[in-house]
């Protein structure tokens, strides 16, 4: 008896390689809006996994301040997304972890990211946290969103007056 192995890969990729998955599991489908501040930075970090030869999930981490501050070493997690019959395997955790490596191995001290309610469990699990009320977004009506916090080991909560 045969049997097909999946397999699974995940590597760095340029900004375009993820923007197909970002549109169309976090955007609607939109393409217009799927490119976002500091995806060209030469420090921003894309993750794809592989299955096969498809991309399935994607990631990225950007070196970007929080409002009202202008440290360097906070770094914003953006555009995860899992296709739908892969949620639930593990891929999001993993990307993550490769995310906050990255952060850490580039000296970041803080990783945050603006959740939807529906990740908000997600990102709970990963030992982010919120401090403040959800707000909601002109592009996004009716979604509410929460900025998540995550201290790297030797960093400190944000460098906010
Ligand atoms: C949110 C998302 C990235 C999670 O990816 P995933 O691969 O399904 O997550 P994992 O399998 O790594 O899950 C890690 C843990 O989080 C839990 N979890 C994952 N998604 C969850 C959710 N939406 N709500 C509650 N818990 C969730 C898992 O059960 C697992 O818990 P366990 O370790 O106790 O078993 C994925 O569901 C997704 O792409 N959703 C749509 C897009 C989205 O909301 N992206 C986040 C933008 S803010």
């Amino acid at each position: 008896m045969s049997q097909h192995r999946t397999l699974f890969s995940v590597c760095s990729v340029p900004a375009e390689w993820v923007y197909p998955l970002r549109s169309a599991v976090l955007l609607e489908g939109r393409s217009d809006s799927c490119r976002f501040r500091g995806d060209d930075e030469a420090s921003t970090l894309h993750l794809a996994v592989y299955q096969d030869e498809r991309i399935v999930a994607v990631a990225t981490v950007c070196r970007e301040a929080l409002s009202g501050s202008v440290s360097d070493a906070e770094w914003r997690l953006r555009g995860i997304a899992v296709e739908e019959g892969l949620r639930g395997y593990g891929l999001g955790r993993l990307l993550v972890k490769l995310c906050l490596d990255h952060v850490q191995k580039e000296g970041g001290r803080l990783a945050w990211c603006t959740a939807r309610e529906t990740a908000r469990k997600f990102y709970e699990l990963l030992d982010f946290v919120s401090f403040t009320p959800p707000f909601t977004l002109p592009s996004r009506a009716g979604v509410r969103f929460y900025e998540m916090h995550h201290v790297l080991p030797g960093g400190h909560g944000p460098d906010v007056d």
